[in-house]
């Protein structure tokens, strides 16, 4: 699935910025999984049971018989199936919407049995003349066994079928059933989606099956490993048009059960996993080009129409002959379509041949989007195509490796973004985006292995859980780095001799080791102190990583598990435990460069002694790890940003700032130390580093924007960040020009919401006059897209009624829906509770907020320092309600409480937090409580930090405006 599964990233990453996101460099994203784990590990060592958890589904099943356990036996293969589907998008009398359908699969016998097990879940089938739920028919001559029951096993999703006699190896079968199903509005499986178009609803039929929903939509061997051709027909209404992972091979008109109805086949897939099968109804247009490589990009009508498509349409077809040509393989399909649908759980998801989108990921319109959309659109389709070899053509064996699918995606969108974008150096993000956010996260002692064991990982809710930070972002940070001690070349060489090796089969990740190991063995250019296995196990197989400590006196140099909280212990036994092995890459004094393999705790390294050049680690953060020295050299390094600070490349000057501050976090180094590295920002003009700084300080503003450090902090950042405005207001000619460097356009967001957050002159004046411009003029909106969310949020926090209720009718007369995204968040900002209060029932209104987008809106007015206790209020009161309505996978819970109680630092706090569990535990529905255990790990160490840092904090900001 595409990056965003578990942030909105266009409006996760550039609230960084602005104050919404940034704790996440610093903490969990709810990483529910790993508890889990944590807790039925800690069990078994214990020698007592595992324990069932909170989510609705246990793995100790009750008894030992195949339908119980949650994997397929080994005796049956699928070799191909035939599906036909008919989604009807009216409601039935009932008033629901339904699809019904009849599918039949060959299926192979590899070992005897009498026993059909194939998933299938919440279909409802017709009965055979026998009274079966389906039939079976010999293939090639064979006889089938009779059917003696059929019956379904609910909690494992499996329909069983008993057999008279056992099926004979090596023979083939067809099994047949004809079902129907429920269209339902869930964002999963095969479902609905709802927009409006000149006054008229429409209603788009789609899919989401990864990772375990393709059994929702027909009977079938749902593990990515089940790989069969699906031969596919659809029914669907006049007027629209259906799509499938293969080309349309045709339509024609037919009449059944005394309809008239238009029947739409499609061409054989190749032999493909069940979670990668998209099928799309709808009303839709679509653009196209060039013609011969049946590119298409698909939408609502008025979005393509006004062009929101076309940026799309120019970058995918360079970014999939790029990867062509990186992967030097051909792409294996006659055509790629993208389609963008107005609900959409993730932000995107790679089905072969048929990607969909958020509407946000695909549609871009200059005139209203910003940069960050335009660059989330790129990234996405880059990722979602990168797939299509990775995770698509060859696939992982089961979902325990899913890290390497989206590690590597998420890595390789960087560089076929930087193919079709080449002015941004795009690649220089992944830090901010990737590295260190992943860090924030595998900081915690609740942190798991990028790679769990295949038996760790077996109930749909233990694989929806595998869709977080470690997996997207540790693991791009981890695959980056093994590529640049590679070099890119080798990597991408390893890569097509995996793809090619294993094109339509799957794999483990020792398969990829063991092609790019032979690489290395034939390039007598590459040394590795260890094989690749060796090193990558290390990073791999364990949780966290290291910092590495230089002592520049005595050249030693050592490593240690790098834990935020630093009395934190790691309660997890775990049987491999080893020293990372740490490519440390150096300079000194801006030239003199190395690289030197750690494979050990501590080793003396003579070459890092120095008595007066500044020694810098790990260039352009190209390794997962942080950095510390001696306090000589952590003075040295000040000094140098001080005289000359672009003597140190861009993104060391941001891994300084990172590293400073969580070091301090982690109480290895003085907080004031890691304060001062901020304070030569009065002449940065980059990005990176001030972005850097930001999320680190963005803690500071939820811990003390309640108390007298606020005051001090303002002042000192004012005076940062002052010159930085200035900067801007000069080369953007008083702000009517967008400044020509991307990564400036960039730093222009940041320049201004700091601006305007500490209160540097004509910042919100200016913010104020963008929105009453566009108030007098509603049709044409003078504010630059990019400073959108700034200026929205600003001039709302400074207005009243009148400037919100402009906002909430531009809101709902949005028809983009990045533009849609911007105000949901600038609406938070009012300072005027009733009007917080009524955003809030707003939100909960499903006809006035869609459901994707409720936890967002929830949690952006938490953010607000006003609207925190009011939201907190309302989600006690409507806990129940809003966990039954919103029930898109856990994540969800993590992301509403880790956002609600992010500023929470208190006695008080924590009270309320606990007896909120207590609450919860008593009542019938105790949804989320993972969540709330984080939240309360999470609130314990607020408490710690502020009173350990407080008196000291104010002290040194005082002193600096002295
Ligand atoms: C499945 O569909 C294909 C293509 O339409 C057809 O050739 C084949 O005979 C069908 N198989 C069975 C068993 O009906
Ligand atoms: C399937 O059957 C169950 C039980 O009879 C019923 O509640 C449900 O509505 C049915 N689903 C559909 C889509 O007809
Ligand atoms: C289906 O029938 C309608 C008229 O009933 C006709 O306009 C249309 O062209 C036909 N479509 C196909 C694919 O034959
Ligand atoms: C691409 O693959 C072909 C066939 O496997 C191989 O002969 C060729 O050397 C490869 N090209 C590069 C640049 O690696
Ligand atoms: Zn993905």
């Amino acid at each position: 699935m595409g990056k965003g599964f578990y942030i909105s990233k266009p409006l996760g990453f550039v609230l960084f910025g602005l104050g919404v996101g940034a704790v996440l460099t610093i903490f969990a994203l709810s990483v529910v999984y790993s508890q889990e784990k944590r807790k039925n590990e800690v069990n078994a060592r214990d020698g007592t049971r595992m324990v069932t958890t909170a989510a609705p589904h246990s793995t100790s099943a009750p008894s030992n018989e195949p339908w119980d356990k949650y994997r397929l036996p080994d005796t049956l293969l699928p070799e191909y199936y035939n599906v036909t589907l008919w989604p009807r998008l009216v409601p039935d009398e009932q008033g629901m919407y339904i699809f019904t359908g009849k599918s039949g699969v060959a299926l192979t016998c590899v070992k005897e049995t009498n026993l059909i097990i194939i998933h299938s879940n919440e279909l409802n089938f017709t009965l055979t003349s026998e009274m079966h739920h389906a039939k079976l028919t010999g293939l090639g001559g064979t006889s089938a066994p009779v059917i003696l029951k059929t019956w379904f096993q609910i909690q494992t999703q499996f329909m069983v079928i008993l057999l008279k006699e056992k099926l004979q190896v090596g023979k083939s079968y067809w099994l047949y059933m004809e079902f129907h199903g429920e269209l339902s509005d869930d964002l999963g499986g095969f479902y609905r989606s709802q927009y409006t178009e000149n006054g008229v609803k429409k209603v788009v039929a789609t899919t989401q099956m990864q990772p375990t929903a393709a059994r929702n939509a027909f009977p079938c061997f749902d593990e990515p490993s089940m790989k069969a051709v699906f031969h596919l027909t659809l029914l669907h209404s006049a007027g629209t048009v259906a799509l499938a992972n293969g080309m349309e091979l045709g339509t024609e008109n037919v009449t059944i059960d005394d309809q008239e109805v238009l029947q739409t086949r499609f061409e054989p897939t190749e032999k493909m996993s069940t979670y990668l099968l998209a099928f799309v109804i709808s009303e839709f247009t679509n653009l196209r080009s060039p013609p011969e490589a049946n590119i298409r990009i698909w939408g609502r009508r008025e979005a393509i129409e006004s062009g929101q498509g076309d940026y799309a349409l120019s970058v995918t077809f360079p970014i999939l002959k790029y990867l062509e040509n990186y992967y030097n393989t051909t792409y294996p399909l006659s055509k790629s379509d993208q389609v963008a649908l107005p609900d959409f759980a993730a932000g995107a998801m790679e089905n072969w041949g048929l990607v969909t989108y958020r509407e946000q990921s695909l549609f871009y319109d200059p005139k209203v989007s910003s940069n960050e959309d335009k660059e989330w659109v790129v990234t996405v389709i880059t990722h979602e195509l990168a797939h299509m070899w990775f995770g698509n053509l060859v696939t992982m064996r089961w979902w325990n490796d899913l890290w390497l699918n989206e590690g590597f995606a998420s890595y390789v969108s960087y560089l076929g973004a930087d193919y079709a974008e080449p002015t941004w150096n795009i690649k220089d993000l992944m830090v901010l985006q990737q590295v260190q956010r992943a860090f924030g996260v595998d900081a915690l002692v609740s942190s798991h292995p990028l790679s769990s064991r295949e038996d760790e990982v077996i109930t749909p809710d233990q694989i929806d859980q595998l869709f977080d930070t470690i997996t997207y972002s540790k693991g791009a940070a981890v695959l980056r780095m093994l590529s640049e001690f590679l070099t890119e070349s080798a990597f991408a060489k390893g890569l097509h001799n995996y793809l090619h090796e294993y094109a339509y089969s799957n794999t483990v990740y020792t398969d990829l080791w063991k092609k790019l190991q032979e690489v290395v063995d034939a390039d007598s250019s590459i040394q590795l102190p260890a094989s690749i296995n060796e090193i990558m196990n290390r990073w791999i197989l364990q949780m966290g990583f290291p910092v590495v400590t230089i002592d520049t006196r005595t050249g030693s140099i050592s490593q240690q598990h790098f834990l935020i909280q630093p009395d934190a212990v790691v309660d997890k036994p775990s049987d491999y435990n080893y020293e990372w092995f740490v490519p440390v890459t150096w300079m000194k004094s801006g030239s003199n460069m190395g690289q030197h393999w750690l494979l050990t705790k501590t080793a003396s390294y003579e070459p890092m002694k120095t008595d007066t050049d500044w020694l810098l680690a790990n260039l352009n953060v190209a390794g997962y790890y942080r950095v510390n020295y001696d306090p000589q050299n952590w003075e040295r390094l000040l000094t140098q940003l001080t005289a000359d600070h672009k003597v140190i490349p861009v993104l060391n000057r941001g891994q300084i700032i990172d590293d400073a501050f969580n070091l301090a976090r982690a109480q290895i180094i003085n907080i004031t130390l890691a304060l001062r590295t901020t304070k030569y920002l009065y002449e940065e003009k980059e990005y990176i580093p001030w972005e850097s700084a930001i999320r680190n300080l963005e803690y500071f503003f939820l811990m003390f924007d309640r108390t007298e450090v606020y005051g001090p902090l303002q002042t000192y950042l004012q005076r940062k960040v002052k010159p930085l405005f200035d900067h801007f207001k000069v080369i953007t000619s008083n702000w009517t020009r967008k400044p020509p460097r991307y990564m400036d356009q960039y730093n222009q967001i940041n320049a201004v919401s700091m601006a305007c957050k500490t209160g540097v002159k004509g910042c919100s004046e200016l913010t104020r006059m963008w929105y009453r411009q566009w108030m007098k003029n509603p049709d044409s909106n003078p504010i630059p897209p990019n400073l959108k969310i700034t200026v929205y949020c600003n001039a709302i926090a400074a207005g009243g009624v009148e400037e919100w209720d402009f906002g909430w009718q531009m809101f709902k007369n949005s028809t983009i829906a990045a533009e849609a995204e911007k105000l949901l968040y600038g609406l938070s900002c009012t300072k005027e509770p009733w009007l917080l209060n009524r955003y809030l029932e707003f939100t909960i209104e499903p006809n006035l907020v869609r459901k994707q987008d409720v936890t967002f809106a929830i949690v952006y007015i938490s953010g607000n320092v006003i609207g925190q206790p009011l939201v907190w209020d309302f989600v006690r009161a409507n806990w129940e309600h809003i966990t039954k309505d919103y029930d898109d996978g856990s994540f969800f819970f993590g992301r509403l409480i880790q956002g609600i109680t992010k500023k929470f630092s208190t006695e008080f706090d924590l009270q309320q937090l606990q007896r909120f569990k207590e609450d919860i535990a008593a009542s019938s529905f105790s949804f989320g409580t993972q969540a709330i255990e984080q939240a309360i790990e999470q609130t314990k160490a607020n408490i710690k930090w502020v009173s350990e840092n407080k008196v000291q904090v104010m002290n040194w900001l005082i002193e600096q405006s002295a």
